[in-house]
């Protein structure tokens, strides 16, 4: 991960923001300089990513349809939901 997202700021996307992964990851990456977007299902949850200095993004990942937007709005470099219909040209 530190060698992939080395170098210059990325638009990171991270699903399961608030969970032990995400809270250790995302200071981690503001740290570096990245932009992190992450995902959030209520808005506390929400409220706790923005702390983290992540920009929350509402999506439950059952919910087809608006995970791709959601994803997909967040114009990711790298992301760590694997979802290839999301992408688009960084
Ligand atoms: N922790 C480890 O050491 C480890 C090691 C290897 C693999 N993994 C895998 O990595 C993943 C994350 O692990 P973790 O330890 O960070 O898990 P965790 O602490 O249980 O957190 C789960 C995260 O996923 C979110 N989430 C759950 N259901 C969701 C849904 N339907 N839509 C959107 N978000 C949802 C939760 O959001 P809410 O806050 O909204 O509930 C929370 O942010 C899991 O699949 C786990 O099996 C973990």
């Amino acid at each position: 991960m530190s060698e992939l997202l080395a170098g210059y700021p990325w638009r990171v996307f991270v699903a399961g923001g608030s969970g032990a992964l995400g809270k250790t990851l995302i200071p981690k990456l503001v740290a570096r300089g990245h932009e992190v977007t992450a995902m959030a299902r209520s808005v506390d949850t929400a409220d706790e990513l923005r702390r983290m200095g992540a920009t929350p993004a509402l999506a439950d990942v059952f919910e087809t349809e608006r995970l791709r937007r959601t994803v997909a709005d967040a114009r990711p470099t790298w992301s760590s939901i694997s979802c290839p219909s999301c992408r688009r040209a960084p």
